[in-house]
């Protein structure tokens, strides 16, 4: 099978810990050069996951030809800058959430790998969890009835830490909201095939006083009226937190728990109330069906490469791309501007 060759644009945090693991394991995917601004990192990683070339520039890595796609990892003030130098040196690229500092940035990178003719797909990988398709299979085919509430939340504990460029909003776009709140957001629209059409919510700092927020909650108004409620924290205790991941419907319920995060893992309960629709004056809550969902845990990030390297190897529409997700970015900015609005 031919294999795609990436460039690697940021090799810290999420490209040494996950993509790149992940990219070892995909069919039609290999790693060729990586860069960082930090160049002993850049050689570390080189070695270890055997690629030809580590740079501490990525125009050195736009520059090779042999490259088709480049994998662009870096913080998110470099987003911009990379994505539209790839566009132009004819690079697809696969650009970690979010895409841009803003919502106007984000659109700018979008117009220009449509101008360029490249592929753009975006690091939403949490998309390809197996329990998330499962779900959104099960609630395609009607089993919990018309969607009427959901929920996501997805936390960490992120304290102060000197130069942090994710703790300055200037530098990072925003705060948990942007950071995890993005993939609730993504995740709820996706699985339930429901786009938000209104939104409300807070996003502030409330414990640890940096700039971005570590606090926020929003609620979407769906296309069908349903309500949908995300809560992402950068102050609660990895230990105190569920992730919980919930949709209701007029016939039952699928309570996800510890399926949010970077490895497939968690556990899917599925709640169903039986044909019997009248009203039960007693208030006795007897479920008929409570059912555990199983499946095949893999790997997001081995999916998600191998997903964009076919769709560059087949020329089609990246699964996750930049237009299909755009309104996520629109959701969040909608929020930190304005406290919400129409969408
Ligand atoms: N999808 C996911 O699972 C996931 C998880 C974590 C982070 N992310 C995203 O990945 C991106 C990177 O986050 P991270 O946690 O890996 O950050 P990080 O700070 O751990 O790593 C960033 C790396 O980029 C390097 N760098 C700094 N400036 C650079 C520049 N101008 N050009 C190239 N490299 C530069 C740093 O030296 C560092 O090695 C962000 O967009 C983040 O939102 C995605």
């Amino acid at each position: 099978m031919k294999k795609i060759k990436w460039g690697i644009i940021g090799c810290g945090g999420i490209a040494d810990r996950r993509t790149l693991p992940g990219m070892m394991l995909a069919e039609n995917a290999v790693p060729v050069a990586v860069m960082d601004a930090n160049l002993a990192l850049a050689e570390r990683v080189k070695e270890k996951y055997d690629a030809s070339y580590a740079f501490d520039s990525y125009e050195a890595v736009l520059a090779l030809d042999e490259i088709d796609a480049v994998y662009i990892a870096s913080p998110v003030f470099a987003h911009k800058e990379q994505a539209l130098a790839a566009a132009k040196a004819k690079k697809h690229i696969l650009l970690e959430k979010p895409l841009g500092l803003t919502l106007a940035d984000s659109l700018e990178i979008i117009e220009a790998c449509e101008a360029a003719g490249v592929k753009l797909g975006v690091g939403l990988m949490m998309r390809y969890h197996a329990y998330h398709q499962a779900i959104k299979e099960i609630i395609a085919a009607g089993k919990i009835g018309e969607i009427v509430s959901m929920r996501a939340q997805f936390t960490c504990w992120y304290p102060k830490i000197e130069n942090a460029w994710r703790q300055d909003k200037t530098l990072s776009g925003g705060g948990a909201l942007m950071d995890m709140g993005i993939h609730c957001i993504d995740l709820l629209q996706y699985i339930s095939g429901l786009n938000a059409v209104e939104c409300t919510g807070y996003a502030h700092n409330q414990t640890f006083g940096y700039s971005a927020d570590d606090s926020s909650a929003v609620i979407m108004k769906m296309e069908n009226g349903a309500l949908a409620f995300v809560d992402s924290n950068f102050n609660i205790p990895d230990a105190a937190a569920k992730c919980p991941l919930e949709f209701y419907g007029t016939k039952g319920s699928i309570i996800a728990t510890g399926t949010l995060g970077q490895e497939e893992a968690g556990k899917v309960e599925i709640l169903t109330a039986g044909d019997d629709s009248g009203y039960d004056a007693q208030q006795q809550r007897s479920l008929v069906k409570a059912e555990e969902l199983t499946v095949t845990f893999g790997n997001m990030y081995t999916k998600e490469i191998e997903a964009f390297s076919n769709a560059i190897l087949n020329d089609t529409e990246p699964p996750v791309s930049g237009k299909n997700t755009i309104l996520v970015q629109r959701i969040i900015d909608a929020i930190y501007t304005n406290g919400g609005g129409k969408l």
